[in-house]
C-alpha cells in the first residue's frame, strides 16, 4: 500500500496491515481544515474551537459528525456557527452509516478527523481510508486501558498515574501510533468521576497541541512511532500554558 500525494492510498497487498507503513504528514496549507467525530458532552471538542477562536492552533473546526442526537457536542458546534450534522445510526449497518460520515467529510474537504468522545467504533476500512489524517483522544494511558471506560478502568484497577493519549487511529481500536501522553497523579481521596475530571483537563491540553504539531506538517509515523520534528514551542509563545507535557513545550 502507498500514500499517493493527496494522502489517499493506493493498495497493491491487501495483506499489508497499515501498522507497517511509514508515512509523513505533510500538512502545509493554510488553516487546517478539522471534522470532529462527537458522541457527548462535547468539551474535547470546545478545546479544538476555543484555541481556534483565539489563534493558538493554526486550523478551524469546520464540521461536526455525530451518532448522538442529543450530543451537547452539536449545541456547540452549532453556537459558534460551526455545522453540525447527526447521522442516525438506527436501521443502518455500518457500512451505510459509514458512508454518510465519509461524505459530510469529504464534502467539506476536511484535512483532518478527530475522534474527540465518538463512541462508534469505526470500521477498519474508513480508519484505512483517512489513515494518517485520523486522530483520536483516549483517557488513559495506552496501551493500559483500551475501551470506553479508560479512566474508571484505570481507577478501580488501582494504578497510581493515569492520564491521556492522543495517537493515529488505525483499524484496532485504541491502538495506533502514540502523538503525545500526559500523566495524571491519583490522589489518595479521587473518586472515579474526580480523576476522570482531572484527565478531562488534561486532554484540553494535548488535544491542541497534538493538532497544532500536525497542522504544522511535525508529525511523522514511522511504523509504531510518531516523530516530532523541531519546531516551534508551544510553551514559549503562550506562557499560560500548563507545563503538562514536555520541557520542549511541543
Ligand atoms: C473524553 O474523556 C475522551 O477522551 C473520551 O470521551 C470523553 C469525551 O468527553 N474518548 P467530551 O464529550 O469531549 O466532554
Amino acid at each position: 500500500m502507498v500514500f499517493n500525494k493527496n494522502g489517499g492510498y493506493i493498495t497493491t497487498n491487501q495483506e499489508l496491515k497499515i501498522e507497517s507503513l511509514t508515512r509523513e504528514c505533510e500538512y502545509m496549507g493554510e488553516k487546517l481544515r478539522i471534522g470532529v467525530l462527537a458522541s457527548g458532552t462535547g468539551t474535547d471538542l470546545q478545546s479544538i474551537i476555543d484555541t481556534s477562536e483565539k489563534g493558538m492552533i493554526d486550523a478551524e473546526v469546520i464540521v461536526v459528525v455525530s451518532d448522538n442526537k442529543d450530543a451537547f457536542a452539536l449545541k456547540r458546534a452549532e453556537k459558534h456557527g460551526i455545522k453540525a450534522f447527526f447521522v442516525d445510526p438506527k436501521g443502518k449497518n455500518r457500512t451505510d452509516h459509514e458512508k454518510k460520515v465519509n461524505a459530510i467529510l469529504e464534502d467539506n474537504n476536511v484535512d483532518l478527523v478527530v475522534g474527540a468522545g465518538y463512541m462508534k467504533i469505526l470500521s477498519p476500512s474508513f480508519v484505512k481510508k483517512w489513515y494518517g489524517k485520523i486522530i483520536n483522544i483516549h483517557p488513559a494511558l495506552l496501551p493500559s486501558f483500551k475501551g470506553a471506560n479508560g479512566q474508571k478502568d484505570a481507577f478501580e484497577y488501582g494504578v497510581k498515574i493515569s492520564g491521556c493519549t492522543t495517537h493515529f487511529m488505525d483499524e484496532d481500536m485504541d491502538h495506533g501510533p502514540i502523538i503525545l501522553q500526559a500523566a495524571v497523579k491519583v490522589r489518595p481521596s479521587d473518586d472515579r468521576d474526580n480523576l476522570a475530571a482531572r484527565i478531562l483537563e488534561v486532554e484540553h491540553q494535548i488535544l491542541p497541541r497534538t493538532i497544532q504539531l500536525f497542522a504544522e506538517g511535525r508529525l511523522k509515523i514511522d511504523g509504531r512511532k510518531v516523530k516530532i520534528l523541531k519546531g516551534n514551542s508551544w510553551k514559549e509563545k503562550y506562557k499560560t500554558i500548563p507545563d503538562v507535557l514536555y520541557p520542549e513545550g511541543y
